[in-house]
């Protein structure tokens, strides 16, 4: 197989340990202090080498927490040097002085997490005491004049608090809020379930990430702003319309902290290979499974599944997020959990036999 077969690989997310300080309820990875794998440096290096022969243009290292993982200060320079983006997904209560300092003379972009604007409200979600530690690790972030922007995992319970998100990003020198949704995985989905919307809920979600955009104070990035305006306009706003679509496989794939490549973080259930053992750009050339969520994305995935088969919204979306379907449903091919059009199928099909008329 030639590079060319695996054209556009853009994205790398590294998790880079699963050793984490906090325990918070939604954790994904079900992170927290006991656990405590974290990727070789060597095999790391290697990976972003590879990378960026491959034509990989941003690293984003997640975790557990990334400022846990003891070789992160290199990892950055290395990606530097390989003139390779770098964003650092963080809960931002390990943020001290020099760390800042540093950060802004690498030019690294970080999200911190914020799953509310107080510290009532985020640390019900992310444990006592975090709040505080992440904004002073903010300000810090501030007054060394990095780049970086709160991230939320929303769900019907801090929805409602975005436009006060908003403002604390604001007064705390943010550049962005990153709006990312809360999916059936890990803590959320053992623990604590109430934490995932229902598809009706999706739609108020998407409706109240809209009015926080709206307010225009900071550039909000969300896939909920993608299918609102898919759904009121018939298309994705451009530049970041390719987002609905699933890229997981083509233009991003994840590496775990043990070595293994997944198709993207939220893939969970499809390794794709061993990276210590084959080789970043063996598995991302040959692996069967990426192979085969290629071809997936070639065809139209949604002729598959009688809901989108029938959506004219399905050149546009292709069906959504193949990870959270899978996840959910056991099914690479059914609808994406966060589209609330669905329900309302037959009325794309009557518009779109409107069209054709
Ligand atoms: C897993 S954390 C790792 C980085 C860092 N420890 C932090 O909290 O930002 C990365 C992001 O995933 C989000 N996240 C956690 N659990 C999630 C879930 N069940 N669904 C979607 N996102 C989730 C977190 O809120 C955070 O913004
Ligand atoms: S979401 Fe982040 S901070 Fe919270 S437990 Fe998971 S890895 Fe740790
Ligand atoms: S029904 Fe399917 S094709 Fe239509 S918008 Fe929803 S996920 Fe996309």
């Amino acid at each position: 197989m030639t590079h060319l077969s695996v054209p556009d690989l853009q994205a790398l997310f590294v998790n880079c340990t699963d050793h984490c300080n906090l325990a918070c309820r939604h954790c994904i990875k079900a992170a927290g202090p006991s656990f405590r794998t974290a990727i070789a440096k060597d095999l790391l290096f290697a990976i972003l080498d590879e990378f960026a022969e491959l034509g990989g243009k941003v690293v984003i290292f997640t975790g557990g927490e990334p400022f846990l993982y003891p070789h992160l200060r290199e990892a950055l320079l290395r990606a530097g040097e390989l003139k390779l983006d770098s964003l650092i997904l963080t809960n931002g209560t390990l943020l001290d002085e020099p760390w800042a300092r540093l950060l802004g003379g690498l030019k690294v972009r970080l999200h911190v997490s914020l799953e509310g604007p107080t510290a009532e409200t985020n640390d019900a979600v992310r444990g006592t005491g975090s709040f505080e530690l992440a904004v002073r690790g903010a300000r810090r972030l501030t007054e060394a004049c990095v780049d970086w922007g709160v991230q939320t995992t929303v769900s019907s319970q801090n929805a409602e608090l975005l436009p006060d998100i908003l403002r604390l990003a604001k007064e705390l020198g943010a550049r962005n809020l990153a709006v990312a949704n809360m999916d059936r995985y890990g803590r959320a989905a053992t623990n604590h379930p109430e934490l995932i919307p229902t598809r009706s809920q999706q739609r108020y979600i998407a409706e109240v990430v809209k009015r926080v955009a709206d307010i225009g104070s900071l550039p909000v990035e969300s896939t909920y702003l993608q299918w609102l305006a898919l759904f009121e306009n018939g298309r994705p706003p451009e530049p970041n319309g390719y987002l609905l679509r699933c890229g997981a496989g083509r233009v991003k794939c994840a590496i775990t902290a043990d070595g293994i490549m997944l198709p993207c973080l939220k893939f969970f259930q499809m390794p794709c290979g061993n990276v210590a053992r084959e080789g970043f750009t063996a598995v991302w050339e040959r692996s069967t499974v990426l192979r085969s969520l290629r071809q997936l994305a070639q065809t139209r995935t949604v002729e598959a599944n009688a809901t989108c088969a029938k959506c004219r919204f399905a050149p546009c979306c292709n069906g959504g997020c193949r990870a959270v379907v899978h996840n959910e449903t056991g099914d690479l091919y059914g609808p994406d959990p966060i589209c609330w059009q669905q329900s309302q199928c037959d009325l794309c099909l009557v518009e779109s036999h409107d069209q054709d008329q």
